[in-house]
């Protein structure tokens, strides 16, 4: 079984996010996509929030799974026998970054590999700080967020109020 994790914050999942997911789901048996808690940053979305808006948009996906985890992503790699992380680059800098990355979780976890799949060009401008202004301002969803995720955005809205 090839097991593949797919981090992130996902404050909130993206249409490229989902994208990768879809994508990383072809090339392994089973993908994981583990929202991170993350420490340093202040997200918009709580930790279960974040996980809820992953587990609709992914549901649609036979093999890929959520989780959460707030720790080294090497450890959580390891508890799942999982091989590879998978990353999206939609530029040099997204790659500069995850090369980086990459060797950081390799020296923690050597058995642990990273693939970085390029992003599609239509997403290119696609990212949650762009999903997070659009929702500080009101503007339509529909394109930048997985459709999955829609209806749970909208229930946590609801619950805000
Ligand atoms: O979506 P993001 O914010 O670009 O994701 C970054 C993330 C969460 C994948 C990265 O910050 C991460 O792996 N955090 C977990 C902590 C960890 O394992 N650090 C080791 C490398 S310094």
């Amino acid at each position: 079984m090839r097991t593949a994790i797919c981090p992130g914050s996902f404050d909130p999942i993206t249409v490229g996010h989902l994208d990768l997911v879809e994508r990383a789901s072809r090339i392994f048996d089973e993908v994981i996509v583990c929202v991170m808690a993350n420490g340093e940053k202040r997200p918009m979305f709580t930790l279960d929030e974040r996980l809820e808006l992953v587990r609709g948009s992914v549901a649609h996906i036979p093999n890929a799974r959520a989780a959460a985890w707030d720790g080294l992503l090497a450890d959580f790699a390891r508890q799942e026998g999982a091989q590879a992380l998978v990353k999206g680059v939609r530029n040099c800098i997204d790659f500069d970054w995850e090369y980086q990355m990459a060797q950081i979780n390799r020296d923690l976890w050597p058995e642990l590999d990273t693939v970085i799949l390029p992003a599609q060009t239509r997403h290119l401008h696609i990212s949650s700080t762009m999903v997070r202004d659009f929702i500080r301002h009101g503007q339509r969803l529909e394109g930048i967020v997985p459709p999955g995720a829609i209806p749970v955005l909208a229930g946590i809205r609801e619950g805000r109020k």
